[in-house]
């Protein structure tokens, strides 16, 4: 993967590394994947997918500590006054710093924070006749399996709705600060910009990360 150009503005610079761009596109999929195979009662693919998401959030979690810069929460959780003062600079002409800027924080966190309760709560789960459980419902009672679930239920609507005002959200950059967000999203790259201080990507963190994450799956598997 590839290294940011040196300090200054650069005409493609690399403000998101792949790991990042990996899980975000991933998590997209897998939500679509989990909801779709849940609602057609595929319950054996909608653990596979499940389990790949928690895999996900467990990475992501250490990413953002151990990950590169803009991947980092002490680098995107701000305090409100820093909130406010980015509020007074949403206006054209519009050239947004790399990394989430502090109010879209709020929405990563709560996006994180609800992937992260979908997954914990589908864990334990259990359906109505006791048949399709999470992996983890043997630690819990029939009522609270079944609380597990409706929780589960809960957590998704609003998910959903999170999702929603993202999307939202990056429309109103779009169209109201003519600002593509998404792009970079996908390359890694936005024109124009301060490089995100990404530099070389680590990938012996990144392999620690992908072990982590396998160890915490393969461990709820085996409790
Ligand atoms: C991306 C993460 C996930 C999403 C978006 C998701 C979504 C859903 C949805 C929409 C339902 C149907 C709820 C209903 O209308 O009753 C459901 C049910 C269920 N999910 Fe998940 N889920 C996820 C992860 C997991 C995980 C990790 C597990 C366990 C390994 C799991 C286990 C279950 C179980 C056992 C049910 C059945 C509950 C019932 O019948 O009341 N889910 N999930
Ligand atoms: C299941 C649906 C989605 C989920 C769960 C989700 C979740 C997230 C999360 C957690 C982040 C923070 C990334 C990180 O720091 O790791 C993020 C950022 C982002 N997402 Fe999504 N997302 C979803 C759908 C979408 C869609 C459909 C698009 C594009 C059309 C999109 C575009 C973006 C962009 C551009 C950013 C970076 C925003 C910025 O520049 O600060 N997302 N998303």
């Amino acid at each position: 993967m590839t290294t940011d150009s040196p300090a200054g503005p650069s005409s493609r610079a690399l403000i998101w590394d792949g790991a990042i761009r990996l899980f975000h596109w991933s998590s997209v999929a897998l939500v679509a994947l989990a909801w779709w195979s849940a609602e057609n009662g595929h319950m054996d693919w909608h653990r596979r997918f499940g389990l790949t998401m928690l895999g996900l959030v467990v990475f992501r979690l250490y990413w953002g500590f151990a990950g590169t810069q803009p991947a980092r929460f002490a680098q995107f959780v701000k305090g409100p006054g820093a909130i406010a003062a980015y509020i007074r600079k949403m206006k054209r002409p519009y050239n947004p710093a790399p990394g989430h800027n502090p109010l879209g924080a709020l929405s990563v966190l709560a996006l994180i924070a609800a992937l992260v309760l979908q997954v914990s709560a589908g864990l334990f789960a259990v359906d109505v006749d006791g048949l399709e459980s999470g992996p983890l419902s043997h630690l819990v009672s029939f009522d609270q399996g079944r609380a597990a679930a409706e929780f589960h239920e809960t957590i998704f609507n609003i998910l959903i709705a999170l999702i929603v005002l993202h999307v939202a959200a990056l429309v109103f950059y779009r169209v109201r600060l003519n600002t593509n967000l998404v792009s970079a999203m996908i390359t890694g790259r936005r024109a124009n910009s301060e490089p995100g201080h990404v530099g070389p990507f680590p990938l012996v963190r990144f392999a620690i990360g992908i072990v982590l994450a396998g160890a915490v799956v393969t461990l709820v598997l085996q409790i």
